[in-house]
């Protein structure tokens, strides 16, 4: 059987060279069409391929350098986080299928740019950013898809999160993963926004790990996702080539409502939508009426992400005053942060 570790240790050299100390950046990234199920729960394969874009600017900065203590030590915000943690003891796992059993002790600090209250899960670009991070601190030069699909064993979205732009993880065949891997879509629409809107953002008390395994397990209605997911993918695909916002929006919100509704007939019903999930959905079906082009996503949480174009901003505010804006295609934002290998 393959496992995480076996895949990770297949890549590497035999003895590690490590460097003093590296960084790495990787932004994180909304999907338009959704990763919800797994083939295979070890190496994170989806039942479907999905597509997403990054957020520029928002995302995860690691360091890694050795550990002046001799022991492992962890800092995420630039706080100390408790090795018992269920942060930790992953993180440390994930960096143990590199070092195996190399004495390495290591001092790791991550810090997060996306706001606390933008209510986003930091799990993509964290992995994406710790992938990054080892792959330099080690100097193992691997390819842009080994990167993908290590980043992906940390954490499936993870591997979308390699790149700014539109990024489409292609689901694969093979028993390895090693199909399963993303790739930048190359177009760029410079007028593409989203905003962030809060609704709640303490912890979701069903992460997604489990949320899609239950979901599967239980969802009569799970046999007819995978299927319309990946015709939802290819149409966003020719929509971002076509830059037909409509076709773009009104995929991406299907997806999200079909994705919820699929985990609403869970049994247990899986329910991340909160009452204040549909007053805002009510208000974006009002702005259309109203005119102005706004669609939504929703993740496993209850926030939603408005897609919008440049020039509806001023509506988009009027009617979500607290929202975080994100223009992912603008020059600041993804110049500023050259994504290096
Ligand atoms: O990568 P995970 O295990 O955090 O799962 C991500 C799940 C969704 O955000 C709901 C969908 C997606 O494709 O990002």
């Amino acid at each position: 059987m393959i496992t995480a570790a076996s895949y990770i240790h297949a890549q590497l050299p035999h003895t590690l060279q490590a460097q003093e100390s590296a960084t790495a950046y990787a932004p994180a990234n909304i999907a338009l069409s959704k990763y919800w199920g797994k083939r295979d729960k070890a190496l994170n394969l989806p039942d479907n391929s999905s597509v997403s874009l990054s957020l520029g600017q928002l995302g995860t900065h690691t360091r890694i350098e050795f550990s002046q203590t001799g022991s492992d030590a962890l800092y995420l915000n630039h706080e100390a986080v408790a090795p018992e943690s269920q942060f930790s003891q992953q993180l440390w796992q994930f960096v143990g299928y590199f070092r195996r059993q190399q004495a390495l002790p290591l001092c790791i600090n991550t810090y997060n740019s996306i706001p606390t209250a933008a209510g986003l899960a930091s799990s993509a670009s964290g992995y994406a950013a710790l992938t990054l991070a080892l792959n330099r601190f080690f100097q193992l030069n691997l390819s842009e898809a080994q990167l993908s699909a290590i980043a992906r064993l940390g954490s499936g979205s993870a591997c979308r999160s390699l790149w700014h732009g539109f990024v489409h993880w292609q689901k694969g065949v093979a028993a390895d993963g090693s199909d399963s891997i993303a790739h930048v879509l190359e177009n760029h629409w410079e007028t593409l926004c989203i905003a962030l809107v809060d609704i709640d953002f303490s912890e979701k008390a069903i992460s997604s790990r489990n949320g899609m395994l239950h979901t599967k397990q239980t969802s009569p209605l799970y046999p007819a996702w995978p299927m319309q997911a990946e015709k939802d993918c290819q149409t966003l695909i020719e929509a971002i080539k076509a830059k037909d916002f409509e076709q773009l929006g009104t995929t991406a919100e299907a997806n999200a409502l079909l994705m919820h509704a699929t985990m609403l007939a869970a049994r247990p019903a899986l329910r991340y939508l909160q009452a204040q999930s549909l007053v805002a959905l009510d208000k974006i079906a009002q702005l259309r009426a109203d005119g102005v082009g706004a669609y939504a996503t929703i993740d496993a949480g209850p926030n939603l992400k408005i897609l919008y174009l440049a020039q509806d901003k001023a509506s988009i505010s009027q009617a979500f005053p607290n929202a975080i804006h994100i223009a992912p295609f603008a020059p600041d934002a993804v110049t500023t942060q050259a994504i290096q290998y």
